[in-house]
């Protein structure tokens, strides 16, 4: 990677430019060429030479970006534990959260979720032109996450904003309006714990507030971390993966009859969209100078880890640029490998599974509406922003 963060990039493979269209539009291309299951892989388990410390990169050097926020938590905790954690504060921070992502807790979900999408539908009207993204992807993790956390589900536009900045901003220089939004965003959080330290709820936040760790509540700037990384983990990556498989079905109708033909085959279908079009590229920073097969790297130097790269290594993968939904071998590494590997994949594909279900039930024939532009965010999570479709049947 080069001393600067962004400039042209003439070297994919050494160095980056998320926020470039030039990486946005050949992103396939760069992935393949990097083939890099195994690069991935080493430094995903190597957490003592790549830190988690500022897992997305942004505009700012590290130690700007932490300077922005005077009460952020440093390392080993950093701002929003556990995915900014290294060991081995990480191992605890993570256990601690476990419990309320298991398959006993997230199962249950699945009524909720179902509701959730057949409304978005409903809300719709009966019209033949819909935005599957503006209208459906982007509002069901939405939804899901505001009502574990115990935040007014009539807010989620304002968290979806928030994501947006945290996310897709990228690139945007450190501004005015920048710095009142992350100013907004930390009044509105701090005063949800409050109310909660006040008048405990059933729900996560009350919950993270009543744990321990190493035998010591949490600090409320901890909660705070661990409440922004939900909204914005279980948001942006679970609307890019329902949007990326709806654009897939839009594209390819003999799948699309397949899975409305044969709804069980759902499941592993999901599989292979979260291995084909996997929406999450995580950042690590190195922790000193070094040689890194053959790449000088520098302290502070931030790495991407580009997930969907190492899924489409051919030494891992058959035809990897073949998306299959019935492919039987699939160790995706769409949720990350090693320490980080994330806690909310029940749940998401939860989510993923039942939003399809639903979308194929109720509209079993649609097309891409080609008179209007599919488009596609930038930055570590990708997914359909846009998704103009043309309903032809309703279920
Ligand atoms: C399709 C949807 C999703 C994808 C593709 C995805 C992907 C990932 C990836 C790649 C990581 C590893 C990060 C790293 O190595 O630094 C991760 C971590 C994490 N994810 Fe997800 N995620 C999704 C949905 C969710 C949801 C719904 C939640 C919760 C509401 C969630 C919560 C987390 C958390 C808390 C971590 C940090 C784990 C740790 O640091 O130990 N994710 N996710």
């Amino acid at each position: 990677m080069s001393e600067t963060i962004y400039g042209p990039v003439t070297d994919w493979a050494t160095d980056f430019d998320h926020g470039s269209p030039a990486y946005n539009n050949n992103i396939h291309q760069i992935w393949d060429d990097l083939k890099a299951a195994d690069l991935v892989k080493e430094i995903a388990y190597d957490p003592t030479r790549f830190s988690s410390l500022t897992p997305v990169v942004q505009q700012l050097k590290p130690s700007e970006a932490l300077l922005e926020d005077p009460d952020a938590l440093g390392a080993p905790i950093g701002p929003v534990p556990p995915i900014s954690s290294d060991p081995p504060f990480h191992a605890d921070a993570r256990r601690l959260l476990l419990p309320a992502f298991s398959p006993k807790v997230i199962d249950p979900l699945r009524k909720e979720v179902e509701e959730i999408c057949n409304k978005l539908i409903d809300d719709m009207g009966d019209v033949d032109a819909i935005d599957a993204a503006v209208q459906y992807t982007q509002h069901i993790p939405v939804l899901v996450v505001a009502q574990m956390v115990g935040l007014p589900l009539s807010d989620a536009d304002r968290f979806r904003g928030w994501v947006d900045m945290v996310l897709g901003g990228i690139g945007a220089e450190r501004s005015e309006e920048r710095l009142a939004q992350f100013m907004a965003m930390d009044e509105y959080l701090t005063k949800h714990i409050e109310e909660h330290i006040a008048n405990p709820q059933d729900d996560l936040t009350s919950y993270l507030l009543d744990a321990e760790i190493f035998g010591e509540k949490l600090s409320p700037r901890h909660v705070f971390g661990t409440i922004l990384l939900l909204i914005i983990a279980g948001i942006d990556t679970t609307w890019s993966g329902i949007g990326s498989s709806l654009w897939h079905l839009a594209s390819n109708p003999v799948d699309r009859r397949r899975l409305v033909e044969n709804p069980g085959k759902i499941p592993m279908a999901v599989e292979e969209f979260l291995r084909a079009y996997a929406p999450v590229t995580m950042a690590r920073m190195v922790t000193d100078d070094m040689e890194f097969h053959g790449v000088q790297m520098k302290k502070e130097d931030r790495v991407l880890l580009p997930f969907p790269a190492a899924n489409r290594d051919e030494n891992q993968f058959a035809n990897p640029a073949v998306v299959d939904i019935e492919r039987e071998e699939n160790r995706h590494a769409a949720f990350g490998l090693g320490i980080h590997r994330c806690i909310g994949s029940n749940l998401a594909r939860l989510e993923m599974n039942v939003a399809i279900e639903v979308f194929l039930k109720r509209f079993p024939d649609f097309e891409l509406d080609t008179t209007e532009q599919v488009t596609w965010s930038t930055g570590q999570v990708r997914g359909p922003r846009n998704l103009p479709f043309k309903i032809k049947a309703r279920g």
